[in-house]
């Protein structure tokens, strides 16, 4: 079993090697694996409609469109390392919503990972998994993303939030906030593996070069503002901004202060100055603070995906979603409880 996640606080600053503060969710990831006697490896899942069967030694032959591109990717990720994989067969079901930014293809990678360590007596540290999951969707699957995923799924607790520092993947446990926390589905989906977060990440790494700095975590707002202009300065604005968001919710958190006025800042800061909301992402954070909502704000990789709206029911938050978004023809964005869970564990 492996979970979703919903980021608390620190978008767009795993690749600027910065800070995040992310949850794992009780939506999860299931997989049910058993060896074969064959050295082929058929994938199933319940939400997915195409089987694949593949010879083990062919697991990059797979089609690049196929949603077995992550589990294969372990097992090419496993092969590189020269750890031999026998024939399996494999079973997923899951209920993290797909493409919704909460880490569906996170959930299925560590998943995998964890079943194949397992069934297979692998002897893999927690940081191997989550170096071969990252391995498995930055250079299979072609998704350029950071750590944040990976280590949300597989390094989470029941209960608490994990403040990540990305320059050495260091985490602590963080108490989480003590209001309800809703997720808030847009239905207009996410895709990492599309070019704008690729674009994004080369914005960043050139704002890094003209500042003369190895990451944007060496740089600050201050610096921004006095040495940068045009996109590289709002880029880069966001990723010093967010990153100090971090440390302040991380502090207050440990005091049981609330942090809703951090996760405002936050939104403004990714649909204004790192252009990556949406119309139906700000309608939803719009929606939920009119109703009094503590914060709210855009999670995950955004051009679509979900919010976490903190301080309200979703069953307070529903009605007005849908009367607001069937007005405008829109779909009608799904709000559930964020209930926080352990990270990727073996069930049985
Ligand atoms: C996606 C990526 C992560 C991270 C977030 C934005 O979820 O997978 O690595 O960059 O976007 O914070």
């Amino acid at each position: 079993m492996a979970p979703g996640r919903v980021n608390l606080i620190g978008e767009h600053t795993d690749y600027n090697m910065g800070f995040a503060l992310p949850f794992a969710i009780d939506r999860s990831t299931l997989l049910a694996l058993s060896p074969s006697p064959s050295r082929s490896i058929a994938i199933a899942s319940r939400q997915m409609s195409q089987k694949v069967e593949i010879p083990v030694e062919d697991v990059a032959s797979v089609a690049p469109s196929s949603w077995a591109r992550y589990p294969l990717g372990v097992v090419w990720a496993l092969q590189r390392r020269k750890i031999e994989i026998p024939g399996f067969s494999a079973l997923f079901d899951s209920t993290v919503p797909l493409g919704s930014g909460l880490s569906s293809s996170a959930s299925i990678l560590a998943a995998t990972v964890c079943a194949l360590n397992d069934l297979f007596e692998l002897g893999l540290s927690r940081a191997d998994l989550i170096d071969l999951c990252h391995e498995a969707e930055v250079e299979f699957v072609g998704a350029p993303v950071g750590y944040l995923d990976q280590i949300a799924v597989l390094s989470s607790h029941q209960g608490y939030g994990v403040l990540i520092d990305f320059l050495d993947l260091s985490t602590t446990e963080t108490p989480l906030p003590q209001e309800t926390m809703v997720i808030v589905d847009s239905r207009s989906p996410h895709r990492n593996v599309s070019g704008d977060y690729a674009q994004r990440r080369r914005e960043c790494e050139e704002a890094a070069a003209a500042l003369g700095v190895k990451s944007l975590r060496e740089a600050t707002p201050e610096q921004v503002e006095a040495e940068l202009s045009g996109i590289e300065r709002l880029r880069a604005l966001h990723v010093t901004t967010e990153n100090r968001r971090v440390l302040e919710a991380a502090d207050r958190l440990a005091h049981q202060q609330p942090i809703g006025d951090l996760l405002n800042a936050s939104h403004v800061s990714l649909r204004d100055d790192f252009a990556v909301s949406c119309r139906e992402l700000d309608l939803i954070c719009e929606t939920a603070l009119e109703l009094g909502a503590s914060g709210a704000r855009m999670i995950g990789g955004g051009f679509g995906g979900s919010a976490l709206v903190l301080g309200l029911q979703s069953d307070e938050l529903q009605p007005a979603l849908t009367t607001t978004f069937s007005q405008l023809n829109l779909p009608v964005p799904t709000a559930f409880r964020a209930s926080s869970a352990e990270g990727a564990s073996r069930l049985s």
